[in-house]
C-alpha cells in the first residue's frame, strides 16, 4: 500500500457495515445509542502506509494513566470469576494494572512467548490491513484511552478494549496460533466476496467467544471481558441462546454491534479453534451462502445445540 492522505481518507469511506463490524466495540451498550456517524476518532495524520503510529507512551497524562487503573481494577475483579484461565494467565504475565501499558515492553513478553507483537494504530483501519497485519502477528491496538464520561459505554475501541480484551488470549499458543491464521485467511475471504462471513467468525469467537470450563461457562472473548456489564450478562443470564461452536452456523448468523449480544456460541477447548476453524476450508461455505441472508441472532435454527449452565461460574472451580 502507498501512503497517502488519500489512503487515510479511504479510511474513513471504509468504515461501512463490514468494516465498523468488524471493529465496532461498545462497551456496556446501551441500546438505540449506536453511534450512526461515519467520522472516525483518531488521529490518522501521520500514520504509516500500514496505518501504525508511535504509541508515544511518555504523552499519556497521569489522569489516562489512573483512568486505565481504575478500568483494570473493575474489570480484573470480574475476570477473576467470570473469564476464562487462559485470559486470566495471560493477563497476569502482562502485569499492567498499574497504567497504560508501555506496548514495547508488552511485545516483548508476547514476541517470547508466541511470537506476536503490539503496533499502536489511530482507530479503525481498513479490513485488508488488519488482515495483513494479524497473518504477520502484530496485533493492532488503538493508542488513545476513552475519556472519562465513556467509562461504561464507548463507541470505538479504545486500548483498554485493545490491550485489555486481546494481548492477553495472545500469550496463549493456541490461541495465538488461530488469530494469525484468521489473518492469513482474509485474502481469500476478500477475493470471494466473503468477508462478512469471515467478520462474523471474528465476532462470536475473538470478541464475543465463550468457554466451557468445569462445567461453567467462561468468557474468552475481547468484547465480553472489557465490558462489565457483558462480562456478567454473558455467563450467566439464564435465557440468552449460547450454542455449541459450529462454524457453520456462526458464519450465517447475522450479529448485534449496539446491545449484548443475543446468541453466544460456546467452544470445548481453545484447540476448536484450531480443529474446527483452521483446518476447515472455508471455500464451499463462502460459495454456498455469501448471497443468502444471514440468521437473525436471536432464533433457534434447525439443528441447534443449545448450551445450559450447569453450575454458575461462581461455583466453578479454578484451577
Ligand atoms: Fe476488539
Amino acid at each position: 500500500m502507498v501512503e497517502s492522505t488519500k489512503n487515510h481518507d479511504a479510511a474513513r469511506d471504509l468504515c461501512t457495515e463490514t468494516v465498523r463490524a468488524l471493529w465496532y466495540y461498545i462497551n456496556m451498550k446501551k441500546p438505540g445509542s449506536a453511534n450512526s456517524s461515519n467520522e472516525l476518532r483518531g488521529d490518522y495524520d501521520g500514520a504509516r502506509a500500514d496505518y501504525t503510529v508511535p504509541q508515544d507512551h511518555a504523552a499519556y497524562s497521569a489522569a489516562e494513566h489512573e483512568r486505565w487503573r481504575r478500568l483494570y481494577e473493575r474489570q480484573v475483579a470480574l475476570a477473576e470469576k467470570h473469564a476464562a484461565k487462559a485470559f486470566r494467565e495471560g493477563l497476569a504475565r502482562l502485569d499492567c494494572a498499574d497504567g497504560i501499558p508501555d506496548f514495547e515492553h508488552a511485545s516483548a513478553i508476547l514476541d517470547e512467548a508466541t511470537g506476536w507483537r503490539i503496533v499502536a494504530v489511530p482507530g479503525f483501519i481498513p479490513d485488508e490491513v488488519f488482515f495483513d497485519h494479524l497473518a504477520n502477528r502484530r496485533f493492532p491496538v488503538t493508542r488513545w484511552i476513552r475519556e472519562e464520561h465513556e467509562l461504561d459505554y464507548l463507541v470505538e475501541p479504545d486500548v483498554f478494549h485493545d490491550f485489555f480484551g486481546h494481548v492477553p488470549m495472545l500469550l496463549d499458543p493456541t490461541f495465538a496460533d488461530f488469530m494469525a491464521a484468521y489473518g492469513a485467511a482474509g485474502e481469500r475471504a476478500r477475493a470471494m466476496d466473503a468477508v462478512p462471513m469471515l467478520a462474523r467468525i471474528y465476532w462470536y469467537t475473538v470478541e464475543f467467544g465463550l468457554i466451557e470450563e468445569h462445567g461453567g461457562l467462561k468468557a474468552y472473548g475481547a468484547g465480553i471481558v472489557s465490558s462489565a456489564g457483558e462480562t456478567v450478562f454473558s455467563t450467566t443470564d439464564p435465557d440468552v441462546l449460547r450454542l455449541r461452536f459450529d462454524p457453520e452456523r456462526i458464519m450465517r448468523t447475522a450479529y448485534a454491534i449496539d446491545d449484548f449480544q443475543s446468541t453466544y456460541f460456546v467452544i470445548d477447548d481453545l484447540q476448536q479453534l484450531i480443529t474446527g476453524l483452521v483446518d476447515l476450508d472455508f471455500g464451499p461455505i463462502y460459495t454456498r451462502y455469501r448471497d443468502t441472508e444471514p440468521f437473525p441472532a436471536d432464533r433457534l435454527q434447525d439443528g441447534d445445540e443449545p448450551v445450559t449452565i450447569r453450575k454458575l461460574p461462581e461455583d466453578a472451580t479454578h484451577d
